[in-house]
């Protein structure tokens, strides 16, 4: 190997993967070495890309042809290598990076997996190689966008470069303008106010959704989100596109607002754009209401996707254990109403110790609500009751072990 920096090799899925040694770039036991070594490469998102994998082998399934997926912002190559090695019926994956450096370890790794017929690696910028992707036969099947903080840059590109009913796959890690602490930052970027709520991840997805709907309601696109998940640094959306002004126009009738009252918890969706109409009263209990959005209000998991992923899970046995978790939630949540409430917040506010997770749900359940976990939140759950009858649920429950 002849690079300028020290690598490694490491296996990650089904492949073996030549990355930047982490130890050598760590300043100390705390630091964050990926962001320091000359190419980047996350083992931490590894579940990112099992989950992809696992995604990508379900499009397929129900797309039924050979796929041509691209990755325009690649790294060291990993992701894209996987969906070629791991994924049945991928015809062509294009990895590609602006760092010349991560352009020639990438290249190192398709020869290393024996992949040059089916890898092709490039150096640019990720927009000019989507853009050089843009007319009808050139046009991806797939198209992966894994950047530093957001997508928005590379999302008008993408979606010319994808083909009618193509899935876009979405990472953003700039959760603090997207849940809340930089409000305005996320209205410039995405379109929409984010919200300091306790289920400000969700709002985070539903903002990115509603950036993605009316970025391609601009190309008269309309769009379908498949599946989307959040962990504590990142969250993930996966859309399958329709060409027309009428899709485009029936996914913006899925935009509106959020609105959330900070005293007694009651939120409720707005449905509908302009905003000038917004309550601006709790209807519970009188108190101002603050707002999220414009954002996306529409489903975001197809239930149908999530159950086929989920059987699809129990054929790939080499994905790690977090997906095994993650996949199955999901599934459980895929018809659930929107938002969630975190239980340990609510037993702060009421001074009384967290219950089980279990007792909440069943209490709520036994007043004649649906109530399930949310993979969103280890202590959350979703529910059609109202912000009383679940902070009432949590009390109950509480009590029993107080
Ligand atoms: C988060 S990393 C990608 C990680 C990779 N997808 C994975 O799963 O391991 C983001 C990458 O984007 C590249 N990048 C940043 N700006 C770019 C641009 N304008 N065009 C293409 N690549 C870019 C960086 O060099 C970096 O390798
Ligand atoms: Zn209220």
């Amino acid at each position: 190997m002849i690079f300028d920096f020290p690598v490694e090799i490491i296996r990650e899925g089904m492949v073996n993967i030549a990355v930047p040694k982490l130890e050598a770039f760590k300043r100390g036991v705390w630091d964050y070495a990926p962001s320091r070594a000359p190419v980047f490469y996350n083992p931490l998102m590894k579940t990112c890309r099992d989950i992809a994998v696992l995604a990508l082998q379900t499009y397929q399934n129900l797309a039924k042809r050979e796929l041509k997926v691209s990755e325009p912002l690649a790294g060291c190559g990993v992701r894209g290598i996987r969906l070629a090695i791991e994924v049945k019926g991928v015809g062509a994956v294009y990895i590609n990076d602006i760092n010349d450096k991560a352009c020639r370890i990438a290249q190192y790794n398709i020869k290393l997996n024996g992949l040059e017929d089916l890898v092709f690696a490039s150096n640019e910028d990720a927009n000019l190689f989507l853009s050089k992707s843009a007319a009808p036969n050139k046009r991806f099947d797939f198209i992966d966008i894994d950047p530093f903080g957001s997508p928005v840059p590379y999302m008008d590109s993408a979606l010319r470069a994808l083909k009618d009913s193509g899935m876009l796959a979405l990472t953003a890690t700039d959760m603090a303008s997207l849940c809340g602490v930089y409000p305005k930052v996320a209205l410039r970027k995405y379109g929409g106010a984010s919200l300091r709520t306790e289920y400000c991840h969700e709002i985070a997805v539903r903002l990115l959704a509603g950036c993605l709907a009316m970025m391609a309601a601009k190309h008269e696109i309309g769009i379908r989100i498949l599946l989307s998940h959040s962990t504590d640094h990142y969250i993930r959306l996966y859309s399958s596109i329709s060409h027309g002004a009428r899709k485009a126009d029936e996914s913006l009738e899925k935009m509106g607002f959020i609105l959330h009252c900070f005293k007694c918890l009651h939120r409720k969706a707005h449905l509908g754009m302009p905003a000038v109409d917004l309550e601006a009263k709790c209807s519970k209990c009188g108190s101002n209401l603050k707002f999220a959005g414009p954002l996306w209000l529409g489903s975001i998991f197809d239930m149908e996707f999530c159950k086929k992923m989920e059987e699809n899970l129990n054929r790939f046995e080499h994905l790690g254990g977090e997906a095994k978790r993650i996949v199955p939630l999901i599934r459980d949540e895929a018809d659930a109403p929107i938002s969630y409430y975190v239980i340990d917040k609510i037993s702060d506010r009421i001074g009384l110790p967290t219950p089980p997770l279990k007792s909440v749900i069943e209490n709520i359940r036994s007043m004649g609500f649906r109530a399930m976990r949310t993979h969103f939140n280890s202590r959350g759950v979703k529910t059609d009751a109202p912000s009383s009858i679940v902070i009432e649920a949590v009390k109950e429950a509480a009590q029993k072990i107080a």
